[in-house]
């Protein structure tokens, strides 16, 4: 049997998780799960979830565990992640963490590593300060580090390009205070199970990705053995 890729991407908002989860996705070809994207579609769709979840992204904190933890666990049971999926934005708290390998753990899955991508305060605050993202899918941009071939326009899919609604700077506070206090503890988590690999996340994308890639051959590597 291949071995079994179950990948974490760990990080402040705005390190380029979900750049990266796009690039590794076309790498790997598996399920690429983001958590903010899913909650994003819900609240677009006017679901019952994305009613409860909607006042707690725009204030910058997080959705409670319970909503969050039934949401990933539903997502994970789908078939298409029995061979492998990347996490993007889950866990978040010491509680979905536990309850995440308490799931794989009577399925007989694991997580595989959990990769940090570590960048300081400032850079994000530039980050999150540039990004845009298109209406129709969420593609991402930043209007100097990556900049859309025609400004305010879509590569992919042509549609237009907004700021995202929690990315204004003072959500943008709270949401990294909200790291450092509730997420950042999984940094240990995950170290003391063996599983944590860190990333230079301050690199260019493409760097960044070269790393993680390296990395991932090194895990495939590991657990073919
Ligand atoms: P979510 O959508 O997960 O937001 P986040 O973690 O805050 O992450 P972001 O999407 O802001 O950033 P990213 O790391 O993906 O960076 P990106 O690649 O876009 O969650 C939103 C909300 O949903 C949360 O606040 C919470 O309320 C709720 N939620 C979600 N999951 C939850 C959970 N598990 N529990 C509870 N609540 C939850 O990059 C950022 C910008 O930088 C882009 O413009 C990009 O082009 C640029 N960039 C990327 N990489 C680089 C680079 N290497 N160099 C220069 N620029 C770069």
């Amino acid at each position: 049997m291949p071995p079994q890729l179950n990948l974490i991407l760990i990080g402040p908002p705005g390190a380029g998780k979900g750049t990266q989860a796009d690039r590794l996705r076309e790498d790997f070809r598996l399920p690429f799960i983001s958590t903010g994207e899913m909650l994003r579609t819900n609240v677009k769709q006017g679901t019952e979830l994305g009613k409860a979840a909607k006042a707690h992204m725009d204030a910058g904190n997080l959705v409670p565990d319970d909503l969050i933890v039934a949401m990933a666990a539903e997502r994970l049971d789908q078939d298409d992640t029995q061979d492998g999926f990347i996490l993007d934005g889950f866990p978040r708290t010491t509680a979905q963490a536990e309850a995440l390998e308490e799931q794989l753990d009577n399925e007989g899955r694991r997580i595989t590593a959990a990769v940090l991508l570590a960048v300081p305060d400032a850079e994000i605050i530039k980050r999150i300060a540039g990004r845009r993202v298109c209406v129709k899918a969420g593609h991402n941009y930043h209007v100097d580090y990556d900049p859309p071939k025609n400004p305010g326009v879509c590569d992919q899919d042509g549609s237009r390009l907004i700021q995202r609604d929690d990315d204004m700077p003072e959500v943008v506070e709270k949401r990294l205070a909200v790291y450092h206090e509730q997420t950042a503890p999984l940094v240990g988590f995950y170290d003391e199970r063996g599983l944590l690999r860190r990333v230079d996340g301050t690199r260019t994308p493409a760097e960044v990705h070269d790393h993680i890639r390296a990395l991932i051959a090194t895990l495939l590597l590991e657990e073919s053995l």
